[in-house]
């Protein structure tokens, strides 16, 4: 009994010092990021040393999608409205929050919503309204259900990382419904998680009732799209 224990104590007392050398050193990377920050804007590899170090790989953007958002961020003049929080939320906090732009951040998970807003207390972070909004039915697809009334009038920019493809009726579909009319010929939306060769449902949705271009984009383990509304 006692030769099964002791394995067991060493994998888990292992499992803890990695995780605690984890958490420093995406502590480390993000506070001389935010250093820099709003003026610098890191290089990729600094991010991806950030991505690896969240250790959350399965949920979290590609390196190549989280570098898009920080340097955009880094120069949006515009309300930015977010869905599905998480690392780009501190990063748009960063280098948009700083310079005084607002960002409106959607989260439907309740655990999740807590993760993201301890984050953002530790590291301070300025002008960032984080949401707790639950899912809604809007009939043939499901959306967040946000406060409208509260949110600015235009956006300048989307970070449309969330709801989730899978458990999500009409997959992230809703953005340009609910909200077509805060967007305008000025705005860019950087779609994640887009399939590269056959045509994407959501972004051929929404190209049949909006007028954009975009632009796809391959990043570690998938792809983004960069649309720019007309
Ligand atoms: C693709 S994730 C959004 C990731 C976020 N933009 C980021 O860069 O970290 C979409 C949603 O998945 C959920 N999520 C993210 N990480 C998770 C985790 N480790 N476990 C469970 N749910 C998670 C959250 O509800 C989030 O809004």
């Amino acid at each position: 009994m006692a030769i099964l224990i002791v394995p067991k104590t060493v994998r888990l007392w292992k499992d803890t010092l990695k995780a605690s050398v984890r958490n420093y050193q995406f502590n480390r990377t993000l506070e001389r990021i935010g250093r820099g920050a709003p003026a610098k804007v890191p290089d990729r590899k600094i991010i991806e040393a950030l991505f690896f170090a969240s250790g959350n790989q399965s949920y979290g953007a590609d390196p190549e999608y989280l570098d898009e958002v920080a340097r955009r961020s880094a120069t949006t003049s515009k309300p930015i409205l977010e869905c599905g929080s998480g690392l780009t939320t501190i990063l748009l906090g960063l280098f948009a929050g700083a310079r005084g732009v607002p960002v409106w951040s959607l989260e439907h998970d309740p655990e999740w919503y807590e993760s993201t807003a301890a984050m953002i207390r530790r590291y301070q972070i300025e002008n960032v309204h984080l949401l707790l909004s639950y899912m809604r039915s809007y009939g043939d697809y499901s959306w967040y259900d946000a406060p409208l009334a509260q949110m600015p009038k235009h956006f300048g920019m989307v970070v449309c990382d969330g709801p989730p493809k899978k458990s999500t009726t009409g997959d992230r579909y809703g953005l340009i419904p609910v909200m077509r009319n805060r967007l305008g010929t000025d705005s860019v939306i950087l779609l994640d998680d887009v399939a590269l060769e056959n045509p994407d449902p959501v972004l051929s949705r929404w190209l049949d009732e909006v007028s954009a271009s975009y632009q796809l984009f391959p990043s570690r383990a998938s792809s983004y799209a960069v649309i720019m509304l007309r």
